[in-house]
């Protein structure tokens, strides 16, 4: 009898860790929902210290404290009775940033706009069969309907970042008036760092009515309302000044739109910056084989669901764009940055 070498059958591991993705998502929502980053806030405490302030569970609350140090967002100390704090750790630090219910930049928003997206996604077998998308969040109606939530949802997701970018197109050095356009401005997230870096500078944020109720509410908030003017509509058919802006600011709207639109977006970008303005485009960026980074690849899959056209670009493809619009010199602000940031010469 001869033996037959069978291969080794592989475990599933990496089906697995796409599959069990869930559970840590849902018990970060569960820690946070509960107010647990809020019970640490000040000091270390056991688990039935946490679950009596709280009202909640006792095993319950030991549980999703486990799962939070697991997770890298708590640390435990003390055995054999532990207590638990945040972690010292830049993770531990997101907690505090985004995970109290306290901080300006709490995620709960978008925890439940995540839920919505859920929804949508659970579509995709069907949308992939019928070429139709769940929503069409590029319709005037659409937009009006989704983003003055989803807007406010994402304004922590891009605020650290859009800090960043005011620095290093150093706003905080600018000794003329800037006049800044934050076109399609959602929560003016990408606009309020420059109009914090200086008070020279003044932003038109441009977004449909219903939406700049958003804009508005942040712009108060982070006490730069004075220097903002609203302009309410659709940017295909709104007036604006031809060489009127030194900065003109595309945050997450490209996306939406396909190649042909965000080509005309671009080019009404172009008319209307002055001569050595600048464009600042925050996008996902796919790299040039769409091969990844994972998360703008299913960014992808999301604008299919979510619009007629909607797609995300790579870099070269907003590099040509950009060009082909008139700008020069096209660059990533940063390696890992979302942002291009073009001149007009
Ligand atoms: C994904 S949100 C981005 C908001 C913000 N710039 C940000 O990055 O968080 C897209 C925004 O574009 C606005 N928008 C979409 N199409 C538009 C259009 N044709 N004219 C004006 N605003 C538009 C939406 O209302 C929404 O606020």
């Amino acid at each position: 009898m001869t033996l037959v070498k069978q291969k080794p059958i592989i475990p599933p591991t990496h089906i697995n860790e796409i599959m069990y993705a869930m559970w840590p998502a849902q018990a970060l929502k569960a820690a946070t929902q509960n107010h647990i980053f809020e019970a640490l806030d000040k000091e270390a405490k056991e688990a039935g210290e946490v679950a009596r302030e709280l009202k909640l569970d006792v095993r319950g609350t030991q549980l999703l404290l486990d799962a939070m140090v697991a997770l890298g967002f708590l640390a435990k100390t003390g055995e054999p009775v532990y207590k638990y704090s945040i972690a010292a750790t830049e993770t531990g630090e997101q907690a505090r940033t985004y995970l109290n219910a306290k901080s300006p930049l709490f995620m709960g928003p978008w925890f439940q706009q995540g839920d919505e997206l859920g929804k949508m996604w659970r579509n995709l077998p069907d949308a992939v069969k019928t070429g139709k998308p769940v929503m069409e969040v590029n319709t005037d109606v659409g937009a009006q309907e989704i983003f003055p939530k989803l807007a406010e949802a994402i304004f922590p997701n891009s605020y650290a970042t859009a800090k960043q970018v005011a620095t290093l197109l150093k706003a905080d050095k600018i000794k003329t008036e800037w006049l800044v356009l934050d076109l399609a401005a959602g929560s003016a997230v990408w606009s309020i760092p420059f109009a914090e870096a200086s008070p020279k500078v003044k932003v038109d944020a441009l977004d449909f009515d219903a939406v700049l109720k958003v804009t508005k509410h942040f712009t108060n908030k982070y006490a730069v309302q004075d220097r903002y003017a609203f302009i309410s509509g659709n940017w295909r058919d709104t007036q604006l000044k031809d060489e009127a802006y030194d900065i003109v600011i595309l945050g997450h709207i490209l996306h939406s739109e396909g190649k042909e639109v965000s080509k005309a977006l671009l080019k009404r970008c172009f008319e209307v910056m002055k001569p050595h303005g600048r464009l600042v485009v925050a996008e996902m960026i796919a790299n040039d084989h769409r091969s990844g980074p994972v998360f703008p690849i299913m960014f992808a899959l999301n604008m299919y669901l979510a619009t007629t056209e909607g797609c995300v670009f790579t870099e070269a493809e907003l590099k040509e764009m950009i060009e082909e619009a008139g700008f020069k010199k096209p660059y990533r602000l940063a390696p890992d940055h979302v942002v291009i940031v073009a001149e007009k010469p």
